[in-house]
């Protein structure tokens, strides 16, 4: 199954609702990137916004948290309205994040970072609902895809486990079947989706190229 993930932080904030409504009919997720200007240098949106958007749409929220302390905000999220919920691996606790994602009845994902190596994610993967593998450093929209990060996304996949395989970062029509191909399954996209005229289209398109490599997987 494919699945595709358009991230918000590529649309237009002052009209949040319609670019959501916008892709509701044909996206699996909407990918909400929380940020807390430590843990990323940037700064996004938070549990009331989750919780604002929840009011306005059905689909199922994948809040990525960029965030050096998530354990603060996770019962928040649950709250607002978060179904699936990522916490990077690169900070401390991890295995008190996962029970208490579990324990809240979240949707428990890692998110790893280009350069962590695949050992930081590998111990934890059997519990896992989804990894996400940044394909950027992650921080902003727009960046280049960095392909540097293919074998770790593959060894990934290829390891036995259940966890649905999350790629974010530079995915576009380009850059899906190099990652599909690795074993992907789900896809975030920003700038290939409200960075063009028409979002909804944006989505099937890449969803197609999305099937056209797992279908041509060996
Ligand atoms: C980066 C975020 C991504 C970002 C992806 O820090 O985690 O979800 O929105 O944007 P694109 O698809 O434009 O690289
Ligand atoms: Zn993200």
């Amino acid at each position: 199954m494919v699945r595709i993930a358009p991230s918000i932080l590529s649309a237009d904030f002052a009209c949040l609702g319609d670019a959501i409504s916008r892709v509701e009919p044909v996206a699996d997720l909407l990918h909400v990137d929380v940020m807390d200007g430590h843990f990323v240098p940037n700064l996004t949106i938070g549990p009331p916004v989750v919780a604002a958007i929840n009011r306005h749409t059905d689909m199922v929220l994948d809040c990525h948290l960029m965030m050096t302390n998530p354990g603060d905000y996770l019962e928040a999220f649950r709250r607002a309205g978060a179904d699936w919920v990522s916490v990077h691996v690169e900070v401390d606790g991890t295995a008190g994040l996962l029970d208490e994602m579990e324990a809240l009845g979240l949707h428990a994902g890692l998110a790893i970072n280009p350069e962590t190596p695949f050992e930081a994610v590998e111990p934890w993967l059997s519990r896992l609902h989804h990894v996400l593998v940044m394909t950027v450093h992650p921080g902003f929209g727009g960046q280049r895809f960095m392909d540097e990060v293919v074998p770790k996304l593959r060894t990934i996949a290829a390891h036995r486990h259940h966890a649905i395989v999350e790629v974010d970062g530079g995915i576009d029509v380009g850059t899906v079947p190099v990652v599909a191909e690795a074993g992907a399954t789900c896809f975030v996209a920003g700038q290939a989706v409200f960075g063009q005229p028409d979002p909804a289209e944006a989505v099937r398109a890449l969803r197609q190229a999305a099937l056209a490599s797992v279908d041509a997987r060996p």
